[in-house]
């Protein structure tokens, strides 16, 4: 099979997480007689130093020719960087936002799981983190708080922000859809997260979601309130199959999730459209602190290409390969510095890489 992807390698640690993500794609392209082709291109901060602007036409034009989009990080210290000094829409935040709009991509999977190897890096008490947990957040990523009209202006003398959380019936059923069909192939059990007890949003969210989940009688379906969801993950995880929610709720207890995993440098993401067309990225930021040092863990990028060539190009025996590399280097004992532990073999960024590509 010969597939084309877009590689957005982006700001931070992303040159190098994504070096090794491609690293082993092209271990699987060797061992499973594939053939990649990648094209590097801009967005984020790299943009702005380049073009001005944090995403162009051409970025977004390249991507759509793309079969599939995989990514790193964008954005840098917030506090130092120049980037921070020009306008919000000008910000590398911005083009990652609007490349997500642009490309169609309303649903975002983020799997949560805790490798058994890796129990001791979870923050959780043990007889919590003994249980395991593997869950899905299904986070919708083109509407909400996100997208919704916003203005800072000053009233009456007072400097006022205003943001609307704004959702139409046919977003959040196509986000619930997506939801449930995932839920089919895993434990059958949907969590919908929202704040109805307050929120006009929230109290529609519910009423589409209750109506999709008709269509799957076999799916078991649970309401939750968001703060109640917060608490509940670090209490018994284990409980949830697919968690769906709005895309600023999705945010914060997707970083929540990812940290009781370990280290968010574990976390994958998918974002996809109403096609098998994504763009895949680690969960986690661009952490300018260790940027070029070599150091960071490129596993939430490889199990992210993982999952595109899961999602995107159907190739699950390769997807498959991807993940018991990770397990495989995992229980050989080596660990990047975010999820170390006594006794186990400290690598470097590229050093995980080459370790997990040596195991497909
Ligand atoms: C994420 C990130 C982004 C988001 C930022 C970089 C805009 O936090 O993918 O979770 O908020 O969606
Ligand atoms: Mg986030």
């Amino acid at each position: 099979m010969e597939k084309n992807i877009a590689v957005i390698k982006g700001d931070g640690i992303g040159p190098e997480i994504v070096a090794e993500a491609m690293k082993v794609l092209d271990k699987v392209a060797e061992k499973y007689g594939h053939k990649f082709n990648y094209e590097q291109l801009l967005m984020g901060g790299c943009s702005i130093d380049a073009n001005g602007v944090p995403l162009t036409d051409e970025t977004i034009e390249r991507c759509k020719a793309a079969d599939a989009v995989l990514m790193g990080s964008i954005g840098g210290d917030t506090t130092t960087s120049p980037w921070y000094k020009l306008p919000a829409n000008l910000r590398p935040e911005a083009g990652l936002l609007g490349l997500r709009k642009a490309l169609g991509l309303f649903a975002n999977l983020r799997p949560c799981l805790l490798f058994r190897q890796l129990s001791d890096a979870c923050p959780l008490k043990k007889e919590i983190s003994s249980k395991g947990f593997d869950m899905l957040i299904m986070r919708e990523l083109t509407g909400g708080l996100y997208f919704g009209k916003r203005y800072t202006e000053e009233k009456n003398g007072v400097m006022t922000a205003v943001d609307t959380l704004e959702y139409s019936e046919p977003e959040i059923r196509r986000i619930a859809k997506k939801a449930f069909e995932v839920a089919m192939q895993r434990r059958k059990k949907v969590t919908s997260v929202d704040k109805a007890n307050v929120l006009d949003s929230s109290r529609l969210w519910r009423k589409v979601v209750e109506e999709v989940a008709r269509d799957y009688p076999e799916v078991k379906l649970e309401h939750m309130l968001v703060d109640n969801s917060a608490m509940q993950l670090v209490k018994d995880p284990a409980q949830f199959d697919v968690m769906v929610t709005e895309n600023m709720f999705g945010d914060i207890l997707s970083d929540e999730a990812s940290m009781i995993t370990g280290s968010i440098g574990m976390l994958a993401s998918a974002s996809m459209n109403e096609t098998s067309f994504g763009l895949y990225e680690p969960s986690g930021g661009s952490a300018p602190d260790i940027a070029g040092q070599n150091k960071a863990n490129p596993i939430a990028t490889i199990l992210s290409a993982a999952m595109m060539l899961r999602y995107s190009f159907k190739l699950d025996k390769e997807a498959d390969a991807v993940e018991s590399a990770v397990n495989g280097v995992l229980e050989a004992g080596f660990r990047t510095g975010d999820i170390m532990s006594e006794g186990m073999t400290l690598v470097s960024c590229s050093e995980m890489g080459t370790k997990i590509a040596e195991f497909i």
